[in-house]
């Protein structure tokens, strides 16, 4: 074993609470339902697994919109659960991360319910109350995400408050002294269960333009998304927020073996800021730039070189296809894609996360419009196929009985399981000996035993066909690596004789072929990726 860290040599896997399993026939997934499917995960071959918001919520942004950070949401558990699922984590070696968020809390939340009471409350500056403008309007002009203002009026006291999500997301106020150490504070009593980290929603927007100036206009804006109309200067990436950050990180660093995954979505410049001058801010800012690349190998190489030229002396990179608030990758990309999509995310230099059902290549699902459930999409129905999210947050696909085996039978699941559920799940994957279910988890145990692919080198290899990827995966004594990704529809031949003559084929995406190749006339079928092995011993670089 080499000395990487458990966070950067392992991957990530996301579990939405809600969607993942259903112990108490409710509709809704919960902590028992997790732990239920543990066995699961650690035989995927995953390193840790990072829970969207479980904590008591009125549900307004589906747990994003927190009343009580150090409680567990009934509807999930009680901190019991919460308990034996950390420990059964813990037993079969898979770590465990929460969803901290710390950017604001729920109208339903005791330190807005004070704030909120009176101006001269002591936690009225906890969050950002303004009077109105001149004309009684909202003090601004800053925009919420999901659709309208930034600000809602408050008769009790006749002052607005700021909130760049639902009204119900009251902003908490980072200049007010109190704030940050309450904060840590929540972070510690996690921290002390023995939580292995965070993944922090929104950090880069923690921080606020203190005179409120308006956002200019966005002069490349497409018309679609009001949100994007504006120049988000004032509410995003201020310089301030990385001091903000760095106490965060300095606490968490009093624990041995913890990490933090910043939310960050932010061109790559911005974004290496947020690993701290010194690495003492985010372990790992959230690297979006595959869900935002076109799919073609020449884009993604391009993504791939430019994210790795910038990162900084001793950044760990990450990589991230997919997300509850993302498209699912086999809709975006297509399904025969996906496979490709997957070997790419794995195979890259850097932590992967996985969204749950990206292993058994879930899509997208159609939702009726009475089961609609997602604020941007309720908000702002003319866009809600841009913006919702529902599609994407659907139950976990586990088997073909009814309800997929996410609830029990005759029970209603929260969202709709995907129509295709009887053919696409776990169950039936696993039966399958050239299934997507059993190429993800070859390819995952695969990465696990090889230093080269967990923590070696990366390299991208020029080639004259641009519907091809190439990579090289490279460490200190052990057997190198060749990945190559065809995105195409057509079968390609490709001349890679300068690398080494012959190489074997370990795994390729469709499972149908080993053993060794000419690599000076490669073929590399349709929408076929391949891992190809050189071994230490025929080395030539
Ligand atoms: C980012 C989260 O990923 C998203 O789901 C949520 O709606 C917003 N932050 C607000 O918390």
């Amino acid at each position: 074993m080499n000395d990487q860290l458990w966070w950067q040599r392992g991957v990530i896997y996301q579990v939405y609470p809600r969607s993942f399993q259903d112990s108490n026939h409710d509709g809704l997934g919960d902590l028992p339902g997790i732990e239920s499917r543990l066995d699961y995960l650690a035989r995927l071959g995953i390193e840790a697994i990072w829970l969207s918001p479980i904590f008591p919520s009125p549900m307004a942004d589906f747990g994003y919109d927190v009343a009580d950070y150090t409680a567990v949401n009934p509807i999930f558990g009680d901190m019991d659960n919460f308990d034996r699922l950390l420990a059964a984590a813990h037993e079969r070696g898979l770590k465990l991360l929460l969803d901290l968020v710390p950017n604001h809390t729920s109208d339903q939340h005791l330190w807005f319910e004070e704030s909120r009471a009176s101006r001269d409350n002591p936690k009225r500056d906890w969050y950002i109350w303004r009077d109105s403008a001149q004309d009684g309007g909202p003090p601004n002009n800053w925009l919420s995400y999901f659709g309208g203002p930034a600000w809602t009026f408050d008769e009790r006291t006749g002052q607005y408050y700021l909130h760049q999500f639902v009204t119900k997301q009251p902003e908490l106020n980072y200049r007010h002294p109190e704030v940050l150490p309450a904060m840590l504070d929540v972070m510690r009593f996690w921290l002390d269960k023995g939580v292995d980290g965070f993944r922090v929603d929104v950090i880069w927007l923690m921080l606020k333009d203190d005179a409120l100036r308006d956002e200019p206009p966005n002069p490349l804006w497409d018309g679609v998304n009001p949100h994007d109309s504006l120049l988000h200067i004032y509410t995003q990436d201020l310089p301030g927020v990385h001091e903000i950050i760095r106490s965060m990180r300095g606490m968490l660093d009093d624990y041995e073996g913890r990490m933090m995954v910043g939310e960050i979505y932010l061109p790559l410049a911005k974004l290496m800021a947020y690993y701290g001058r010194s690495s003492d801010e985010c372990h790992q800012p959230y690297n979006f730039q595959l869900i935002n690349t076109p799919w073609t190998a020449t884009a993604v190489r391009t993504a791939v070189d430019e994210y790795e030229a910038v990162l900084p002396d001793g950044a760990w990179p990450n990589w991230v296809l997919g997300n509850h608030d993302q498209k699912r990758t086999a809709s975006r990309v297509g399904f025969e894609q996906a496979r490709v999509a997957n070997m790419l995310l794995l195979t890259l230099r850097g932590t992967p996360t996985l969204y749950y059902g990206e292993e058994i290549g879930m899509t997208n699902v159609p939702i009726p419009p009475e089961c609609v459930q997602d604020p941007p999409a309720l908000l702002q129905p003319e866009i809600a196929e841009l913006i919702g999210r529902d599609p994407v947050r659907t139950p976990m696909q586990w088997d073909g009985s009814a309800n997929a085996g996410f609830t029990a039978s005759g029970v209603t699941p929260w969202l709709p399981v995907a129509p295709d559920y009887a053919t696409v799940n776990v169950a039936r994957q696993d039966q399958d000996p050239f299934s997507m279910l059993r190429f993800v988890r070859q390819l995952l145990h695969l990465r696990r035993s090889e230093p080269a692919l967990h923590s070696g080198s990366l390299q991208t290899i020029p080639l004259d066909n641009d519907g091809l990827f190439a990579y090289r995966r490279t460490y200190p004594e052990a057997d190198s690596f060749l990945v190559m990704l065809n995105f195409g529809e057509k079968s390609l031949q490709v001349d890679l004789g300068s690398v080494a003559a012959k190489a074997t084929i370990t795994l390729t995406t469709r499972l149908d072929r080993s053993g060794a190749v000419d690599l000076a006339s490669l073929r590399v079928a349709a929408n076929e990726g391949l891992v190809l092995r050189l071994p230490l011993a025929q080395r030539q670089s």
